[in-house]
């Protein structure tokens, strides 16, 4: 079964997108040098804000029939081929697919309110075409909204990215509890929690130590911590040239931090699948 990641968190700013893209490209390169059989990676982005879209095809403004806004609307026995036809490349690597999001999702989510089978719409499409890919990655926007729901229907990964402040720990509890209801409520079993990851981190800042020490020692949190990622400046140049943080700045000390975290998930997977 083709692990589904989704990076999730109803805060915005804390680094999904970031995320999502960098683990996206991280894992074509992983399935290349591990020899895996199908080293190709598809990054869905589900907000209708579009930067995970944007920094991977260069474009933000893609239309109804080019983006996920033509899937979630599409009828039941086209969506899946609609949804191949419609992956984009990215301009990161071969490899890597891109399914864009439009900023009419924004509209999608109030048109597709009590439309039938409404949460199903990317996770049934998606569910016949995942085995083209080795691993597929969502990026969501920062509420839990229809969209997010779909996503989180769509995926057996969750990934949490956390900024190293009080009251956003608080938060992930609740971000937890409504994971865990997409799991008990909803007909997927695989979906579950498989980490969280605290980025923007600075050492320096004794309140970012003293919150990652607590998470650490936290009995639920703290086994969830799956990397940090320190606060970097290289994250924003990256960004604004439409890179990676891997082409961007190989040696800077995200790119290094997002190289770890690549190698435990893949690491998680393997162990899965052995
Ligand atoms: N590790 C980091 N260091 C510095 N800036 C970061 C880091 N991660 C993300 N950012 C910046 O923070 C902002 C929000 O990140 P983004 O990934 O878009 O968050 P989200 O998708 O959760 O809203 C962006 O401007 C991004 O460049
Ligand atoms: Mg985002």
């Amino acid at each position: 079964m083709t692990r589904v990641f989704v990076l999730t968190n109803n805060k915005g700013g804390v680094g999904k997108s970031t995320s999502a893209t960098n683990i996206a490209l991280g894992m074509v390169g992983m399935f290349r040098r591990l020899g895996a059989p199908n080293s190709r990676v598809l990054l869905i982005d589900t907000d209708s804000q579009a930067h995970a879209t944007l920094v991977t095809t260069g474009k933000n403004n893609y239309g109804a029939n080019e983006s996920l806004y033509a899937v979630l609307t599409a009828e039941r026995e086209k969506a899946s081929q609609l949804l191949l036809d419609i992956v984009q490349p990215s301009m990161w690597d071969a490899d890597l697919h891109v399914l864009p999001a439009s900023p009419l999702l924004e509209a999608a989510e109030r048109e597709l309110f009590g439309a039938a089978g409404a949460p199903y719409r990317l996770a049934d499409p998606l569910n016949q075409v995942a085995g083209e890919y080795g691993a597929i990655v969502i990026d969501t926007r920062p509420s839990f909204s229809l969209l997010t729901e779909a996503a989180l229907i769509s995926s057996t990964d969750a990934i949490i990215p956390v900024e190293p402040r009080y009251l956003e720990t608080v938060g992930l509890m609740s971000v937890i509890s409504k994971i865990t209801a997409i799991r008990d409520g909803w007909r997927h079993p695989s979906l579950h929690v498989s980490g969280i990851i605290v980025t923007k981190m600075d050492a320096r800042i004794r309140g970012h130590n003293h919150l990652l020490d607590q998470l650490k020692q936290h009995p639920t949190l703290g086994k969830l911590l799956l990397g940090v990622i320190p606060a970097n400046e290289a994250v924003s140049y990256a960004h604004v040239n439409h890179q990676s943080i891997f082409a961007y700045a190989p040696q800077s000390a995200a790119s290094k931090a997002y190289a770890q975290l690549l190698s435990t998930l893949v690491r998680s997977m393997a162990k899965e699948h052995a």
